[in-house]
């Protein structure tokens, strides 16, 4: 057994220009680092600025193990704090969402802080004249999270100063984002529908690497997208298609649909699926919203808009976007082998509703623990979990159109089926894990 605590040369070794290293989904040790390194040198997402409407509005999170609460502050700015007092170290608040009023209240010894975090009041405070709390890190009130960043309501954070500024780390990547939110008509998102938690019993990275893994949809999913198909293939040609066949038959494409769908990567690990078109494009149009963008954007720009239909894109490593559907997932590793997804749905403000349906019906039927794709995904991950605990080979492939000159970063646009969005992945990976060790 290798020991890769303060051993980043052990770290690096296990991601080698086309496979990786087993060790990086299955050794309990890997998974810890990577919560206190990785995750704290990477720009992680947090939550949307929607969920905290009014001053007090607060949500919680957790990011490389760090408990933090996202709240909307006074000045209506949002801060991003340790979700941790000052005093004794209890969490504040431990729900997942709340308003707390002008101040938080320490459900132990009642210390309370102002929504920006400074120390407002500490019960009985003749007691500590002349000792030294004044001058330690507990009179200071609530850790801030050093970088924070909006992005058309998308709040991000980095807990380290470690790793690139917001910029330089997301570069062009952004464009997904803004595209799912220029699909608004007031080109604004809200968050609508609740969330869906589904635990998969895997490591996280299996996840994100399957987000843009075009090889596995005519496999994986013939059991359930492919039955749709058949059942809909006796239906006479000129018969409508319902909304759940619309969204669920694409999947069957085939390698030269994905192939010619294309794929973009970016520096840091980021990538998305659809540089040409996805299976998301041949959506039937809904008139009212087309009217409602082209009295905003006019009909070239609106034209633009929605022919950018992306499929997958990841912003690594916690949040998964599919701008064209409206739909996001976030990744909460919690073991090696155990990983909560959270699929999350946007309304596009000013549009009709058919949007928000056609949404939501699309994390149900493909994202949600009851949804009849997902499964199919997580009895995969779930055979890698196991299959990698076998002997003869610490190996997993890459190698798919790997080019031995394909060191450099920058964005590449490639051909679909590449497994050049995973290589780009763990060069990220690499760096980040070791930086701080
Ligand atoms: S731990 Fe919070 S007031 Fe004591
Ligand atoms: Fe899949």
């Amino acid at each position: 057994m290798t020991s890769y605590t303060g051993n980043p040369a052990a770290v690096r070794a296990l991601v080698q220009p086309d496979r990786v290293h087993r060790d990086l989904y299955i050794d309990p040790e890997i998974f810890q680092l990577e919560q206190e390194h990785f995750f704290a040198n990477t720009w992680n997402y947090v939550g949307h600025e929607s969920q905290l409407p009014n001053a007090g509005d607060w949500i919680t999170n957790e990011i490389g193990g760090r408990p933090l609460i996202v709240v909307r502050h006074s000045d209506n700015s949002v801060r991003v704090m340790m979700n941790r007092c000052a005093h004794k170290g209890s969490k504040l608040v431990s729900a997942p969402c709340g308003n707390t009023g002008k101040f938080f209240r320490c459900p132990y010894h009642a210390w309370t802080y102002k929504t920006d975090g400074a120390l407002l009041a500490i019960p009985l405070k003749n007691g500590y004249e002349n000792t030294g709390l004044h001058q330690c890190e507990s009179a200071k009130g609530l850790t801030p999270v050093a970088h924070v960043r909006s992005h058309r309501g998308f709040i991000f954070v980095k807990i380290n100063d470690a790793g690139e500024d917001f910029e330089t780390y997301f570069g062009d990547s952004l464009s997904s984002i803004d595209n799912m939110a220029d699909r608004s008509p007031e080109g604004e998102l809200e968050i609508a529908g609740g969330c869906l938690r589904f635990m998969h019993q895997c490591n996280w990275k299996m996840f994100i690497e399957n987000l843009n893994d075009t090889m596995h949809p005519m496999v994986a999913h013939e059991s359930s997208a492919g039955t749709a198909k058949a059942m809909w293939a006796h239906q006479p040609a000129d018969m409508e298609k319902p909304m759940a066949i619309e969204q669920f038959v694409p999947f069957m494409s085939d390698y030269k649909f994905f192939e010619d769908m294309g794929i973009r990567t970016y520096d840091n690990g980021h990538s998305f699926t659809g540089v040409n078109f996805s299976i998301h494009s041949k959506y039937k149009g809904i008139p009212a919203y087309e009217e409602a963008m082209q009295a905003r954007y006019g009909a070239e720009r609106t034209a633009h808009i929605l022919g950018m239909a992306r499929h997958n894109t990841v912003y690594y490593p916690n949040l998964t976007i599919k701008g064209a559907i409206q739909a996001i997932r976030v990744v909460k590793p919690m073991a090696a082998d155990q990983t909560l997804v959270e699929s999350w749905t946007f309304r596009l403000k000013g549009a009709p509703p058919e949007l928000l349906q056609r949404t939501t019906m699309y994390s149900r039927l493909i994202n949600s623990p009851f949804s009849v794709v997902g499964h199919d995904d997580l009895h995969a991950y779930r055979g890698i979990q196991k299959g990698l605990h076998a002997s003869g080979n610490d190996w997993v492939s890459l190698h798919r159109n790997h080019d031995p000159a394909e060191t450099r970063g920058g964005e590449i646009t490639t051909g679909g089926t590449n497994e050049l969005p995973m290589r780009n992945q763990y060069r990220s990976w690499s760096r980040y894990m070791t930086e701080t060790m």
